[in-house]
């Protein structure tokens, strides 16, 4: 069987979710999945961007990452959604490349991906459930299959107990944490790899 597509992608402003998807790219390819590392393209004004320092470094520190594009989509047997909760929900760079996905949706590429998200909040019950399913609930329009944690392992029981996928509050990614990324990302390569045939 050929190895899995992985399509590991993020949106982060303060770097959380950049850590989270490098350690799920690794994850994946320790599971025998041929892996994609992709981030979200920002869309935020320059002017904005320039007057905090901490978002500034976390544009220098993406500059080598490539942007997302349909191409990666459409190559991938799995995807690996990885953002900050705004609120309750997306972030608007999240919301904007998913509105580009149209043409992808239409097209039915999209059908049978496996699908699996985490997200970041300062609190930690600061809505990351409610981000989460906003996620899937687009996986749900795509046709996709969501490959949600669930308590499936017993690092769910350490890491927060999140099954939706694994959440945190930003800049804090334990130990279990890491534990917990590993398992949704296997757990995303062997849905993927089934899925795949
Ligand atoms: C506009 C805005 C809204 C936010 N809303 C929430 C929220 O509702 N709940 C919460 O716990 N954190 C909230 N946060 C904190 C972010 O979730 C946090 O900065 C993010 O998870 C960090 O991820 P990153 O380092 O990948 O950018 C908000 C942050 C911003 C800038």
């Amino acid at each position: 069987m050929p190895a899995p597509k992985i399509l590991i992608t993020f949106y982060s402003t303060y770097g959380t979710n950049q850590t989270v998807a490098e350690k799920a790219a690794a994850a994946a390819e320790a599971a025998g999945a041929e892996v994609r590392l992709r981030k979200i393209p920002e869309t935020a004004p320059k002017e904005v961007i320039a007057g905090q320092d901490a978002w500034k470094a976390q544009i220098e520190r993406a500059s080598s990452i490539e942007e997302v594009s349909h191409d990666d989509v459409k190559w991938a047997d799995g995807l690996w959604l990885s953002a900050p909760t705004r609120f309750g929900g997306q972030t608007s760079q999240v919301r904007a490349w998913i509105d580009t996905l149209g043409p992808l949706w239409q097209s039915g590429a999209m059908i049978n991906m496996a699908v699996t998200a985490t997200t970041s909040a300062q609190n930690p019950n600061g809505g990351v459930e409610q981000t989460l399913v906003n996620f899937y609930t687009a996986a749900m329009h795509w046709g996709a299959i969501i490959v949600a944690p669930g308590y499936g392992n017993e690092v769910k029981f350490a890491d927060g107990g999140n099954p939706y996928g694994f959440s945190m509050k930003a800049e804090d990614i334990t130990e279990h944490g890491n534990g917990s990324i590993d398992y949704q990302a296997k757990r995303l390569v062997e849905i993927a790899g089934k899925l795949a045939g």
